[in-house]
């Protein structure tokens, strides 16, 4: 099957590199003429394990292509996906620039039937947007072309992307047409080993699951992180309780553990973007708003922790940090609790020492050069001379610690501790003072 994707980000690249992975004949395209230029030569933008070398043997083959000709990306596919940003705007919504220009692309250049797929994850109702403008633009040709679109929102984890388009819990595509159903069969086919997992249904319902299962999930998070903070001011251990109440199937083990906020490209923007398409209708989303202020909070604890622990002053203080990425295995530092650490430190007037083993690279391109910003090598110098220690990561290589040794590299024994990594009392007995979520007698902020 002839396919197109639209975008080389992350969720394109993925999909257009798996699907050509499978036997079908990829094509994607991109405005950014650098990117393109080193994909071609099998140079990847982003960190994702596995995808690299995906990328090589299907160019190799000559089933992924890459091009920046819209032209010959629209001629190309009998599905064209669109998998482009959608940042969000000041107030919170998804910006629709990038999806509706590609939309606008298709349109000028279709010479044949097409069946345009929204992978972005896009409001409800965006579907209809999405066809009338390629059906606008087709009216001002004077061509009688048709186009069908429907919604087929991604679910890929970052540094799990392929695992997850390869073995995904289902596949969502929304549509009423059948031609679209068979077209999309076809593309999916050999991924659907269980026939329930491809879904179909309304293109509305299909842009709505996609919302609702991020934020449930950061629904999940916030709630832990509440029973948390709960348990830090009662004495109890929410890592028991954790146990406690994950062993029951209704709740389960999944995204229950409490940290120090959630971040990445998905949850903190889809939340948003669902509540204010709530506020666009009229609705009082009071869930969401409580799972975002949470969260906000949440990732304030580390560095509200730390400041009590030097009894509020941080100035002149050095601070080592363990993990800058959102979450380990990847190196996205999109709204990533460390950041929020740092940006306090600094202006606390501290200095910071960072070690992470994927993002310094993304780091230094966020902050720059500064004074109060060394990277070290690894986690060995980023607590050499340092007075205390934060970890914002659940990296594994931070998991296993000689507390004694750690002790000594301290000038205050403090660890801030915002993934609960250590056995509380091992930590304790080495004489550092162990500050992690919600575990009965940590500093209460
Ligand atoms: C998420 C969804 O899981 C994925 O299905 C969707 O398509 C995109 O958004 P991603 O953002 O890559 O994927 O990461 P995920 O592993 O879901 O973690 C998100 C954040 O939640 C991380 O900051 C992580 O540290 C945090 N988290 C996760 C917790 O704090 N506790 C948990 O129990 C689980």
């Amino acid at each position: 099957m002839k396919i197109t994707i639209f975008g080389t980000g992350y969720v394109g690249l993925v999909t257009g590199t798996c699907l050509a992975d499978v036997g079908h004949d990829v094509m994607c395209m991109d405005v950014d003429t650098d990117k393109i230029a080193r994909l071609k030569e099998g140079e990847i933008p982003i960190y994702e394990p596995g995808l690299e070398s995906m990328v090589k043997a299907n160019v190799a083959t000559g089933r992924l292509r890459f091009t920046t000709d819209p032209e010959v990306a629209v001629g190309f596919g009998e599905l064209q996906f669109i998998a482009v940003g959608t940042p969000p705007d000041e107030d919170g919504s998804a910006d629709l620039k990038y999806v509706l220009a590609v939309a606008e692309t298709i349109g000028e250049y279709m010479q044949e039937d097409k069946v345009v797929v929204d992978k972005s994850t896009v409001p409800v109702g965006t579907a209809d947007k999405v066809l009338a403008t390629v059906q606008e633009r087709l009216d001002s040709r004077g061509v009688d072309l048709k186009v069908e679109v429907c919604s087929n929102p991604e679910f890929l984890k970052e540094g799990a992307a392929i695992e997850d388009f390869t073995h995904g819990a289902r596949i969502i595509v929304g549509t009423d047409s059948e031609r679209v159903k068979r077209l999309m069969r076809e593309c999916y086919a050999p991924y659907i080993r269980l026939q329930e997992k491809l879904m179909f249904m309304d293109v509305r319902a299909a842009e709505l699951t996609k919302y609702a299962a991020n934020a449930m999930l950061a629904t999940k998070i916030s709630f832990m992180n509440e029973i948390a903070n709960l348990a830090e001011r009662l004495g109890a251990d929410v890592e028991q309780v954790r146990r406690g109440i994950g062993s029951d199937p209704r709740i389960g083990y999944h995204f229950i553990y409490p940290g120090c906020g959630y971040g990445g490209s998905c949850f903190p923007k889809d939340v948003q973007a669902l509540e204010r398409t709530a506020r666009d209708i009229d609705y009082d989303a009071e869930l969401l708003g409580a799972v975002e202020a949470v969260n906000n909070r949440q990732k304030q604890t580390l560095f509200t922790k730390l400041s009590n622990a030097f009894d509020g002053n941080l100035k002149g203080r050095t601070i080592a940090v363990w993990g800058l990425s959102f979450k380990p295995n990847t190196d996205d530092m999109r709204d990533a609790p460390s950041r929020t650490l740092m940006e306090a430190l600094w202006q606390a007037g501290a200095k910071v020492q960072a070690y992470d083993p994927e993002a310094m690279r993304e780091c230094r391109r966020i902050y720059g050069e500064r004074d109060d910003l060394v990277l070290a090598g690894d986690r060995v110098q980023a607590v050499k001379g340092a007075d205390a220690l934060v970890i914002c990561t659940e990296w594994k290589e931070f998991r296993s610690v000689d507390f004694h040794w750690l002790k000594e590299q301290l000038a205050m024994p403090v660890i801030v501790d915002g993934r609960n990594l250590y056995d509380t009392e091992a930590v304790r007995e080495a004489g550092l003072m162990y500050y992690a979520v919600g575990r009965g007698d940590s500093l209460v902020v």
